[in-house]
């Protein structure tokens, strides 16, 4: 049997009203000047004052930056690590969805490393740990408060996403408040979602699963098919917002360890190119990677239709399998969100440019459960489209 090698951050909090205990949390890490790097949607939600409030009560003035666009370019991290030297903050606080987090993650390394953001992309580049972090997530989705990864548009590549991945990189502290993510509309609750429910499916049927992360991963798949549409229904439901952010969290951890597959890998590409949110580019790629790797794994994709709910027991092995294509096209559109690449805007004829430039992304696709050629990533864009 395989071993299980299982990384996370060494806390992680998970409750309504969490956000309160963060003074706590941050003198545990002998820490008292913390820098907040957030959102202009966080600031006007009011969530950033939230948070300011708790820590001015326990007597700590912290620093913030509220300026992270959503998929913000590499060269804000520097901006940021800039303002955290000149201020000797010790500990940063990422607050908001996966950019936010991820640029904590980049800035808190150049804080305490030499070099520019762009040469730490790839793996393992930066020599020495990073300033302390508190990772609190408002949405629900991304897992990037558990994960030693971070994305980002590289400029001068045409937009093309790369990874920067560290261990150096995992926060100190998981803070995640379901609370947070109550102001989330519709639309982004169900985008942030299906990337929750990919990283759980991916990781499922991922070359780098152990016993371990297969629990989290059909976890998260069942709590997603449960919750996902209502909390998309009605953003005030306390429960479902609770779960998906379970879910989240355990999807996040099943995928820092499993690894992903194909959908991320063919995502990163085309959303570069159209800049389109992470999520949205997932669940369009998602059934159609599933079609083709269906025949790798048909077990693995029947306990997928049925922890999505789907009543598999008198079918054939192939049947159960390719129902798990069928409930997830289903949730799609149930909660609201397109199922063909024309529905946003790629042209067709780019398919083949995207698979060249998609083949690359070896770190992704070596961990998918089928080898792909790059015709395979080229005729996976056209069924998609
Ligand atoms: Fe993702």
């Amino acid at each position: 049997m395989k071993r299980i090698a299982h990384y996370s951050p060494p806390a992680l909090l998970l409750g309504s009203g969490i956000y309160k205990e963060l003074p706590e949390q941050i003198a545990g890490l002998g820490c008292s000047k913390p820098f907040i790097i957030t959102d202009p949607g966080i600031e006007r939600a009011g969530i950033l004052q939230k948070v300011l409030d708790v820590l001015e009560e326990a007597g700590i003035k912290p620093g913030f930056f509220a300026e992270v666009e959503p998929e913000p370019p590499l060269e804000l991290t520097e901006k940021v690590a800039h303002e955290v030297k000149e201020g000797q903050w010790d500990l940063l606080i990422g607050l908001g969805g996966g950019s936010s987090i991820d640029v904590t993650k980049v800035a808190a390394l150049l804080a305490r490393n030499r070099g520019s953001a762009k040469s730490f992309v790839g793996v393992n580049k930066a020599p020495e740990p990073g300033l302390p972090t508190i990772m609190m997530p408002t949405t629900a989705g991304t897992g990037s408060e558990v994960t030693s990864i971070a994305i980002f548009g590289i400029t001068d590549e045409g937009g093309v996403k790369k990874g920067i991945v560290s261990p150096h990189m995992l926060a100190s502290v998981a803070m995640i408040d379901p609370s947070f993510t109550l102001s989330m509309p519709p639309r982004v609750t169900a985008v942030t979602g299906m990337d929750a429910l990919v990283h759980a499916i991916e990781s499922y049927v991922s070359r780098g699963f152990n016993a371990f992360t297969e629990d989290l991963s059909l976890s998260a798949i069942r709590l997603i098919s449960r919750y996902l549409r209502k909390a998309v229904a009605d953003g005030e439901d306390e429960t479902s917002r609770y779960y998906m952010s379970l879910a989240s969290l355990k999807a996040g951890l099943a995928f820092a360890n499993a690894g992903l597959g194909a959908v991320h890998g063919l995502s990163l590409t085309l959303g570069g190119r159209y800049h389109l949110p992470h999520g949205l580019v997932n669940s369009l790629m998602l059934p159609y990677v599933m079609e083709v790797n269906l025949m790798s794994e048909l077990e693995k994709y029947a306990d997928i239709a049925e922890a999505l709910g789907e009543p598999i027991e008198h079918l054939s092995l192939r049947e159960g399998a390719e129902r798990s294509i069928h409930a997830v096209l289903t949730l799609i559109r149930d909660i609201g969100l397109p199922t063909r690449l024309r529905e946003v805007n790629v042209p067709e004829d780019d398919a083949a440019t995207m698979a060249k430039s998609a083949i690359n992304e070896t770190r992704l696709l070596s961990k998918n459960p089928r080898q792909l050629s790059i015709e395979d990533i080229e005729s996976i864009y056209k069924n998609a489209w």
